[in-house]
């Protein structure tokens, strides 16, 4: 790790857990001058299944809290569940610039070549009216199947612990992105989890049939790469912070590893 240095920008990366390590890989590859903090929400995880003024006045007060030590020139909310339904909130709040991670829903849509794309998300993501919002203005007649897995950000983070994860638990998760219908099938997946990505290889070998698989992190480094008015020379540091008590340690062990996997 390089020092500390005024000029360096300071970029917050946030998510209920390990899933936005996906997105600060991409961050970090692009943006290696910056410093970092991860702060995983891991105290409140999994996001999927809490009620909306849970989520909003929670994620308010972490990351609050979280810049009152670390001053970040920008907040990069890598958390679908939490950007659907936070942004309008922080943006309130806070001045900075915050950049969010939604469902990849255009570039899918775009992509489509059978008309039948899929929405891998969290129950919570797939619920929001801003999913539905962006179905409505990027998909017109593309058939999009959500699917709200409850288990697949749980199956990920364990398996990155180094648990085992059968096979069988995220076929049925996955399975209902499979879609065919009057000899189409489903080509293109959209990861609208940023925990997904972290089991890519898992879900490619798993797949009833070869799709893409749609991950927004390089999309979203683009975008705080733009939004960043400075540039910094050299590397930055990187720390980690857990809300879960205990763990900051087991958290930077973790980011650490996936920081050194091509982005
Ligand atoms: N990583 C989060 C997302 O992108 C969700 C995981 C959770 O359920 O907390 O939606």
């Amino acid at each position: 790790m390089g020092p500390v240095t005024k000029e360096n920008p300071r970029i917050l990366v946030f998510d209920s857990g390990l899933g936005g390590l996906t997105v600060f890989r991409a961050i970090r590859a692009l943006l290696p001058g910056a410093d970092y903090l991860y702060l995983a929400d891991d105290a409140r995880f999994p996001y999927g299944a809490l009620a909306p003024d849970a989520l909003i006045d929670g994620v308010l007060d972490v990351i609050g809290a979280a810049i009152a030590d670390f001053p970040a020139d920008c907040v990069v909310i890598a958390c679908n569940t939490a950007s659907t339904l936070v942004l309008p909130a922080l943006r309130a709040r806070f001045t900075m610039p915050i950049v969010g991670t939604v469902p990849a829903i255009k570039p899918a849509a775009a992509a489509t070549k059978s008309g039948l794309i899929a929405v891998l998300a969290t129950p919570g993501t797939v619920s929001r009216d801003y999913t539905a919002e962006l179905i409505r203005d990027f998909a017109q007649g593309v058939a999009v199947t959500l699917v709200g897995s409850k288990a697949l950000a749980g199956l990920a983070e364990r398996a990155l612990r180094g648990e085992t994860v059968a096979d069988a638990d995220i076929l049925t998760e996955i399975g209902p992105c499979f879609v065919e219908q009057d000899g189409r099938r489903t080509d293109h997946v959209v990861l609208a989890c940023t925990h997904y990505p972290l089991l890519l290889d898992r879900l490619q070998a798993l797949a009833p049939w070869p799709v893409e698989w749609i991950d927004p992190a390089p999309a979203i480094a683009r975008r705080v790469a733009q939004v960043l008015a400075r540039e910094a020379r050299g590397e930055g540091m990187f720390a980690a912070h857990s809300t879960k008590a205990g763990t900051n340690s087991a958290l930077l062990a973790v980011a650490t590893r996936i920081l050194a996997l091509p982005a």
